[in-house]
């Protein structure tokens, strides 16, 4: 099928012009300046024609952090590769890359199997896998070699989560090392677990079980302390560095002075680092703050994090934002942590709402209309080796594409905009100056006046090539 989007804004990472893009099956054929004087016979031979006058169009969404049907504390996230992948369409994302979890004494090859197997024929866009290394031994270490062959080119190692997810010093290093001689990327949840686990028995021992405690026991030192140590370890052995799911400023900071020391090492935040506190969301009354029990965790309003995460958006020190789409119903999920913080699963949905509240952003006069695009989709496909595929807008590329209507407006709310499965939405309430308009996945329609066209089993899984960032 052939699609002309004419009279649209095209915004990539460096500027924004005025073209039409005409789209040809499932890749961008051009992208053509007004008054070009084929556009007459290419508007009367297209089969669609898209008017996007007034409206921003853009490189579908690239979310490289989500976590559909991670099993956590007991229980698995609440949405399918299926259900998941349909809300980040609703949202303006064509491209996610999720977490296969390998545990100790399972083969890595087993886990990665496991979820082509939740995730193969269910997804209605495109997406690609991590590995978590839940066990380092020689085993997953030569696991690791054999997956960048498969297009799976970078691994998530814990220092948070003993007894789980962790990985010790010694473990680290070694995986590290796997990396740095195959060439691919260390993603790092960095925490330090040990201690966190000190101050969480305390906080129990002392009565101290509401929601609020899961963020008062994970203090910034944590983050900062296990920030540096990863990249202390990094720079030993030569391997670029992705630290996921920041929010304390302080840790950023160490990714600042490494970057400027011209280290391979890179930062992630996530919307509800930038939106939503310690004092106003972790803390409600009651097991309401259960809703936002993430790790790192929310921190507090009054210690400015959110700004200084924002200014690290502007000067790059941070590089991508992503989601950690992780959800949990309240019922029979968060509710595990009834009396006893430690035991809520950990995780927010918002899949859905990324686009939507970073071009809040732009709204808020935090970031450039390019720098959205360019934290939401051309980095992330660069970073993780999709680009030029995905995460531009140029003839060849994917026929991601996602018309944004700037003067529209979206209610975010569990009875209003909202089609990730959980019970509750953890962005209930929040209104942004913007609209997803029309959504492409490849070339097809899966987003249009307000209604799902997609498909399960569109989506393709992405043979990833490594990082494209490396000094
Ligand atoms: O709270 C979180 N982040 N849940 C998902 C697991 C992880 O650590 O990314
Ligand atoms: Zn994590
Ligand atoms: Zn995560």
């Amino acid at each position: 099928m052939t699609i002309l989007i004419k009279n649209g804004t095209v915004v990539s990472s460096t500027g924004s012009y005025s073209a039409d893009v005409l789209i040809d099956g499932e890749t961008i054929a051009a992208v053509i300046a007004p008054g070009d004087r084929s556009l007459g016979d290419l508007e009367a031979s297209a089969e669609k024609v898209i008017d996007a006058a007034g409206k921003y169009v853009i490189p579908g969404g690239v979310d490289v952090h989500t976590h559909m049907e991670l099993p956590f504390g007991g229980t698995f996230a609440s949405d399918t590769f299926e259900t998941g992948t349909r809300a980040a369409a609703w949202g303006g994302t064509t491209t996610i890359i999720d977490f296969a979890v390998q545990k100790q004494g399972e083969r890595v090859q087993d886990s990665l199997a496991a979820w082509h197997a939740k995730a193969d024929g269910e997804c209605a866009i495109d997406y690609g896998f991590h590995q978590i290394i839940g066990g380092v031994d020689d085993e997953s270490l030569k696991a690791m070699d054999e997956l960048v062959a498969e297009g799976i080119t970078s691994f998530k190692l814990f220092m948070a989560y003993p007894g789980v997810f962790y990985s010790d010093d010694g473990q680290v290093l070694r995986a590290m090392q796997t990396a740095a001689n195959n060439g691919s990327t260390i993603m790092m949840h960095a925490e330090n677990g040990i201690a966190i686990d000190v101050l969480v028995q305390q906080a129990l021992a002392a009565g101290n079980t509401d929601p609020k405690y899961h963020g008062l026991t994970r203090p910034w030192e944590t983050e900062a302390e296990a920030t540096n140590r990863a990249i202390m370890l990094a720079k030993m052995t030569g391997t670029p560095l992705y630290i996921v799911h920041m929010s304390a400023k302080q840790a950023v900071k160490v990714v600042q002075d490494a970057r400027d020391e011209d280290l391979n090492v890179f930062g992630e935040t996530c919307p509800q680092y930038l939106y939503l506190s310690l004092e106003d969301h972790l803390s409600q009354p009651g097991f309401e703050g259960a809703k936002y029990v993430c790790s790192t965790p929310l921190r507090a309003k009054a210690e400015h994090h959110q700004e200084e995460l924002w200014r690290y958006l502007r000067t790059n020190d941070l590089s991508i934002v992503s989601t950690d789409h992780c959800p949990f119903c309240m019922k029979e999920q968060k509710e595990l942590g009834l009396g006893n913080f430690a035991k809520i699963p950990n995780g927010i949905g918002s899949v859905e709402h990324r686009m939507d509240l970073i071009y809040q952003g732009v709204v808020d006069g935090e970031i450039t209309l390019e720098r959205w695009v360019e934290i939401t989709a051309t980095t992330p496909a660069r970073m993780f080796g999709l680009y030029p595929r995905k995460g531009i807008i140029a003839p060849g590329s994917d026929a991601d594409v996602v018309v944004y209507d700037p003067a529209a407006r979206t209610e975010i709310g569990l009875h209003k905009k909202h089609h990730m499965n959980m019970d509750h939405a953890a962005w209930e309430g929040f209104d942004i100056d913007g609209k997803v308009d029309t959504v492409l996945s490849r070339g097809k329609v899966v987003i249009e006046n307000d209604a799902y066209t997609g498909t399960k089993g569109h989506g393709q899984f992405l043979k990833r090539g490594m990082n494209q960032y490396l000094t």
